[in-house]
């Protein structure tokens, strides 16, 4: 009980020190300093720091030791901030201490209410976490999708295609990130970003044009009320979506508007998070209790909207592959992502 309180306090104050960049600060540093000297490198009160640097200390993240004046210095230690700032890119893990403490300030209330009211969770009450979303779809994308996962896809045909010229569909593309970063890279295929919130979509535009991208547009659409339509039938040779089915109110029939948009010899990538659909099957899961408390304070409540589903991010492997079934996908590999251990690539294969 006592390492949980410890770790859970830790957790808080780390969020705190990381949205104030003070280990960034530190790393630059690079020796021993004072309160003082960090606090003046960093610009913030002494005062404040002090309580936060004890903090860090008692928790063993930095070091403290004495100076020759008899003051306390505090050191990062390189092999701490290597995974702790946002130099350390996609071994940033410090970026995640702000998912806990951002999603109970936006859901607490709201959460414990469901409990007893089974309601779910409206996603403008999480505003402060959209923009977090931004910050993971940097972490997650930016250094990631050009050089290993699209190289990956069908071992580098994919690549090939897209070089020569392709239609590709990204769903629930959020800000855009990823879809930009590929547009960039392959300016012979055409892109389409589709995504049910319209500010998310107007981040992703405004980007676009900043870029100077001819290549792509943007939609605000609900995924759920493609299937059928006939402007969209056959229309894309390549569909992705990144760790965006699990949240969606009606998944399934999501599923089945990315099986009616593509086309003969169309590939579909569903990225999403790896785990087993049964509790028993996660014990073991590294980060289980995270990644279930994330999915309580926010995915499976917001999937809950409109009478939805509230699949929860643990939905796990056999549930997604049922669904993928059931949304006409016959020909599915479930591959392991050496750049990316959260997730999976279901890869799904249209005739
Ligand atoms: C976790 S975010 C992932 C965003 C992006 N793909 C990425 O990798 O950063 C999930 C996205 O799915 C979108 N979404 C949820 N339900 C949707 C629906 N019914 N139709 C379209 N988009 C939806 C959300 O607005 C959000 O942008």
């Amino acid at each position: 009980m006592t390492d949980i309180l410890n770790h859970g306090a830790l957790n808080l104050a780390m969020a705190i020190g990381y949205q104030n960049r003070i280990f960034d600060v530190m790393e630059e540093l690079d020796r021993p300093a004072t309160v003082t000297e960090i606090a003046g490198a960093a610009g913030l009160d002494g005062r404040y720091l002090k309580e936060w640097l004890g903090i860090m200390a008692m928790g063993k993240i930095i070091d403290l030791s004495v100076t020759a004046t008899g003051e306390n210095a505090y050191f990062l230690p390189p092999a701490h901030a290597a995974f702790l700032t946002r130099s350390a890119g996609s071994n940033n893990l410090g970026v995640y201490t702000q998912e806990i403490p951002l999603l109970t300030a936006c859901a607490m209330e709201a959460v414990n209410n469901g409990f007893t009211t089974g309601d779910g969770i409206s996603f403008s009450q999480y505003p402060r976490f959209q923009e977090f979303m931004g910050q993971l779809a940097d972490a997650k994308h930016r250094q990631i999708l050009i050089q290993h996962f699209l190289p990956s896809v069908d071992n580098g045909k994919l690549v090939q295609r897209l070089k020569k010229g392709i239609r590709v569909c990204d769903l629930g593309c959020g800000q855009g990130l990823a879809l930009n970063l590929m547009a960039e890279a392959f300016p012979e295929s055409t892109f389409v970003g589709i995504d049910n919130h319209e500010e998310a979509v107007r981040t992703a535009q405004k980007e676009a044009r900043r870029k100077g991208l001819a290549n792509v547009d943007y939609l605000v659409r609900d995924a759920a009320k493609i299937n059928g339509e006939k402007a969209f039938y056959a229309r894309f040779d390549y569909v992705c979506a990144f760790d965006a089915i699990h949240d969606q109110s009606h998944p399934l029939d999501a599923l089945k508007g990315i099986r009616w948009m593509l086309a003969h010899s169309g590939l579909f990538s569903m990225v999403d998070i790896k785990a087993g659909s049964d509790h028993k099957d996660n014990l073991d899961h590294p980060m289980g209790p995270f990644l279930y408390t994330v999915s309580l304070m926010h995915c499976m409540p917001i999937g809950l909207n409109g009478n939805g589903a509230g699949l929860g991010m643990m939905w796990g492997r056999e549930l997604a592959l049922n669904m993928l079934s059931q949304a006409g996908f016959e020909q599915v590999e479930v591959l392991e992502m050496e750049h990316d251990g959260f997730n999976l690539h279901y890869l799904c294969r249209v005739p």
